[in-house]
This record gives structure tokens, sequence and C-alpha cells, in this order.
């Protein structure tokens, strides 16, 4: 199975920018590429931030653009999100039986387990697993299929990374996610976005991808603790690849328009090393 994610679009309304960037802009760029270069993958997936500030505009503005995406979409809520506009323009998104944004996706190669960590009451922008969230998560991971690789989404990391601001908005209840995850089953793979910088490892022996943004970067800078360093380095989306035990990450630069050439040519060779 093969499958795009993307993450924080930060959409505004058609026509506006955020922080000097137009997210449908780089969103369209990143569609057309996937269109393009992707025909095979099974769905694309946005693990949340999809509007920076939640209104009915914004939504609108990024169903127009998705809508020109040949492969199925799944969605997530991030800090910035609202659920009730949201729904309004994304009615068919499957919410869980408490009204939260999370499903199961089966799929014969591996089960997607998709979280809402959206905490609206948060006067931060931290993260949430409530009790319904956690009685979801603990169904679902007890409930997957033990003869696939189990994939768990979510917007909020559950631990630190060191950029300073950020840790202290992660997701508000760590322990809470980790008992219900020690007493049923551990994830294969832990994918989520936030942070708006390429970030993996392993967290309490699950790998983890976090991936970069689609809208303006966290800058690389483990120092500013009282504001979030911004910076406008260029975006990726991942192409993900599960398949016999293996996960294989791509991050894809989808901006990058600089010369491509062989390694093996002479001309290229002297060209740039000279
Ligand atoms: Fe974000």
């Amino acid at each position: 199975m093969k499958f795009v994610i993307l993450t924080d679009t930060h959409f505004v309304p058609r026509g506006s920018k955020i922080y000097g960037l137009d997210p449908a802009e780089r969103l369209t760029a990143a569609v057309d590429r996937i269109n393009r270069d992707h025909t095979d993958i099974a769905f694309v997936i946005v693990t949340g931030d999809l509007a920076h500030w939640g209104e009915d505009g914004a939504y609108e503005n990024l169903a127009s653009v998705l809508f020109r995406l040949n492969a199925p979409t799944i969605l997530l809520m991030g800090n910035h999100d609202k659920r009730d506009p949201f729904g309004r323009h994304f009615p068919g998104v499957g919410r869980d039986p408490s009204g939260f944004v999370q499903a199961v996706h089966s799929f014969d190669a591996a089960t997607v387990v998709t979280l809402d960590t959206l905490n609206e009451a948060a006067p931060d922008h931290a993260g949430l697993l409530c009790e319904a969230r956690l009685a979801f998560l603990e169904h679902a991971l007890a409930s997957a299929p033990g003869d696939r690789p189990l994939l768990v989404f979510q917007h909020h990391p559950p631990f630190d990374t060191g950029l300073r601001y950020m840790d202290g908005i992660k997701l508000a209840n760590p322990e809470a996610e980790w008992d219900v995850i020690a007493r049923t089953r551990k994830p294969d793979y832990l994918f989520m976005g936030h942070l708006h910088r390429p970030i993996s490892g392993l967290w309490r022996g699950i790998p983890f991808h976090i991936q970069r943004a689609l809208a303006h970067q966290v800058a690389f800078d483990f120092k500013t603790a009282d504001h979030i360093p911004g910076s406008h380095e260029q975006p990726d989306y991942s192409h993900v690849t599960v398949s016999a035990g293996r996960v294989v990450i791509h991050q894809c630069s989808f901006l990058y328009d600089g010369p491509l050439f062989s390694l093996q040519d002479r001309a290229a060779l002297e060209w740039i090393g000279r």
C-alpha cells in the first residue's frame, strides 16, 4: 500500500495569505504533483491544522483545492481547526460516536487509526485526548487485526522534541495515551504534524514520523522559548510504502524547480563541482 502525507495546510479564505504565503497555491502545486506522479496511492492524509483560523471561508477554499485530487483523502483535526465549520464543508468525513473527527480505516495492507487531539477550549493550542477519545483509541488498538501493520495518526506529539515553545503545547496528557497503548497494542508507526518540521525517531519503542508543514515552517532552533520561531523553508509531502513488514518514507520537495541531471553526466559533474 502506498499513500501520501501532508500536514498543517493552515488554509485561509481564497486569495488571502498567512505569514506572506498562499496555502492554496502550495496545495495546488502538491495536488498537481501527486496526481501526476502517484497514481497508485490508496489515499492522501492531512494530519491537522487544515485551516489557520478555522472559519468557513478557509474550509471552503480547502475543499475546492482538494476536490482536484484524484486520490481519496483522510483528514484530521489540529489545534487551529474548528469542528463545526469543518463539518459544514466536509460533511462526508467520518466521526466517532462522540462527534470527534477520528476513525479506523481498514486496508488489506495496514490498519489506519486517526485521532482527534483538538481541544477547542485550550487557551494555548495544546492537544488533548479526553476519556471518550481514549476509549475510542483503546477499542481501535485492541480490535485491529494482528496480521497487518497498525498505523496511528494524530496532530499533537505526546512527547518533547527540543523545540521549546512547541514542547509546551504538545499533547497535554501523554501518559493517558501511553497507558492505553501499554495495555492494548503498540502501533507499528506513529505519524504526526503540529511541529512544522521534519522529525523522526522512537517514542517508547514506537517509530515516529513528524511531517514538515505545507504552509509556513518552524525554524530549527532549540533556544527560543517565548515564541515560535518561524521560517520560509520549502515544504514537503511524504510518500509512504507499506509492504511485507517494510515501511519506507520518502520526502518530496515538490516546489523545487532547480536543475535535474544525471550524476554520471561528465558535463554536469564539471558544472556542479569545479
Ligand atoms: Fe500548524
